[in-house]
């Protein structure tokens, strides 16, 4: 019957427990190979250079640039003296066309320049001179604060000469080219640190950084002692940073639970690239592969494939296509609107799935994406929708179990509390997600009480935070 061959066409995306739980342990191995300085890892865990969350002593008027998520967003963020937690905030939006994405390296760093003067002579600042934090949400060796080396690009970007070079110097040279207006960039930011040190400037027991968007990450704060890259890196220098993040600490000791002493850095864990190795070939799906052989990057980022807003409704595509294909959708009728990378975007997904929709609602979203349904239709999309969403949530929750899991243990404690600050559209716009992630990472790590705190505005205010603290250093 139709029913019964749509139950086993999606029967792979239905994860046991015990599936849930091997992820964990894969993806705590990942976590502590990519600690190694030597070896292989598909998860990179990159040093951030940031080496404590805010304390609310930051001051001043920072310039906060945002690329990689849907938007470019271009900030300025307004600290105010003496007085903790009030911020102001003025920001632009841009769209960055594909053609820039995917176009010269050189064509995508004069747009950015382009839009930073646009905001400028939005905000008539176009002599100030200000101190810039680079949200830039890609992966990036980083060896200081301020330049990070890209390794590759990611989700929808592939501009070229740009792997292999500091994007920081690519952003100074693009501003040169304009000589029009000067920046100060004092620190190269992924989203994951600048959301944790947004949503730490709220709650002191936020120590990770979560995005579920267009891409998925996490970073953490990591104790020095088990980062062996960086121990290696910099050998000797590494006791002078030590010690001067003890000082930072000293003075607000009372605000952590009782480990403010312990020296860390933030690790930009990567974990979008678990299964790298074919780890995770064992849930790996059919239409997970055809996904991943029409990607921009076939064969890298295989958890943030399974996992993300970008990926998500291809996933869905494919089996969409399949069952129309098979006679129990639309007909049997594969259109060229089906066949159509990209129509399936996150907003689409979340209105489909909401509870508070009628049929003839899904329906209509349908109809608008070019796609004639008929009732049965509907309800079997609404299911393919639920099937793909509900396996990327659980399978964010067992990563994040394995995250929370390792802090517990380096702590040495029977029980953990922690926050994650998160953002991203499918988080924050999908109706389910946000819960199974919860529900799972719970069941999970049964010993941690995790608390999501959705990002208010955006990684910006966190990127200028960290700008502002490495500016602290060098007055
Ligand atoms: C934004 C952050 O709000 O969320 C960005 O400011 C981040 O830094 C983005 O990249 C992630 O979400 P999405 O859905 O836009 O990819
Ligand atoms: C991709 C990027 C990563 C970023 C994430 C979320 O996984 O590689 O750096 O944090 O997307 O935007």
């Amino acid at each position: 019957s139709r029913r019964r061959q749509v139950d086993e066409t999606l029967a792979p995306f239905r994860l046991s427990q015990e599936q849930l739980q091997l992820v964990k342990t894969r993806m705590r191995a990942g976590l502590e190979a990519g600690l190694k300085s030597k070896g292989p890892s598909t998860i990179k865990m990159l040093p951030s250079f940031v080496y404590r969350t805010p304390d609310g002593t930051e001051k001043g008027k920072y310039l906060a640039l945002d690329l990689g998520g849907t938007n470019f967003r271009a900030l300025l963020v307004n600290f105010k003296k003496g007085l903790q937690h009030n911020v102001r905030l003025y920001h632009k939006i841009y769209t960055i066309p594909q053609e820039i994405m995917q176009g010269t390296g050189e064509e995508l760093f004069d747009h950015i320049a382009q839009c930073v003067s646009d905001f400028l002579d939005y905000m008539g600042m176009k002599n100030a001179h200000l101190p810039a934090g680079f949200t830039f949400s890609f992966p990036c060796e980083q060896t200081a604060i301020d330049t990070g080396t890209l390794v590759s690009w990611t989700k929808g970007y592939k501009a070229t000469d740009c792997e292999g070079h500091d994007v920081v110097s690519l952003l100074r040279e693009a501003i040169k080219r304009r000589n029009e207006f000067d920046l100060d960039i004092v620190a190269v930011v992924n989203d994951t640190v600048g959301t944790m040190m947004s949503c730490a400037y709220e709650d002191p027991q936020c120590e990770i950084g979560l995005i579920a968007g267009t891409g998925t990450n996490v970073c953490y704060m990591e104790e020095l002692k088990n980062i062996e890259k960086t121990e290696h890196k910099f050998g000797k220098t590494e006791e002078g940073e030590k010690e001067e993040h003890m000082q930072d600490e000293g003075t607000e000791g009372e605000k952590k639970e009782g480990d403010a002493e312990i020296p860390k850095m933030c690790i930009n864990t990567e974990w979008g690239g678990l299964g790298d190795d074919g780890s995770l070939d064992d849930i790996i799906t059919p239409y997970d592969v055809e996904v991943n052989q029409n990607s921009l990057n076939p064969g890298k980022q295989r958890f943030e494939k399974l996992t993300s807003g970008m990926y998500l409704g291809e996933v869905v595509r494919q089996v969409l296509l399949d069952l129309t294909r098979g006679g129990l959708l639309f007909r049997g009728h594969v259109t060229e609107t089906l066949k159509t990378p990209g129509i399936f975007q996150t907003k689409y997904l979340s209105q489909i799935e909401s509870d508070r929709l009628a049929l003839l609602q899904v329906r209509s979203i349908l109809q608008q994406l070019g796609l004639n349904s008929t009732c049965d239709d509907s309800i079997i999309v609404k299911e393919v929708c639920g099937a793909v969403s509900r396996r990327a949530a659980q399978l964010c929750g067992a990563g994040m179990a394995a995250v929370v899991e390792k802090i517990r243990e380096n702590r040495g404690l029977d029980h953990l509390n922690i926050t994650v600050g998160v953002d991203g559209a499918l988080y924050k716009l999908h109706p389910h997600f946000a819960g199974v992630l919860q529900e799972t990472a719970r069941i999970l790590a049964p010993q941690c009480n995790v608390t999501f705190l959705p990002s208010e505005e955006g990684s910006g205010k966190g990127a200028a935070l960290i700008t502002a603290v490495a500016r602290q250093k060098h007055d």
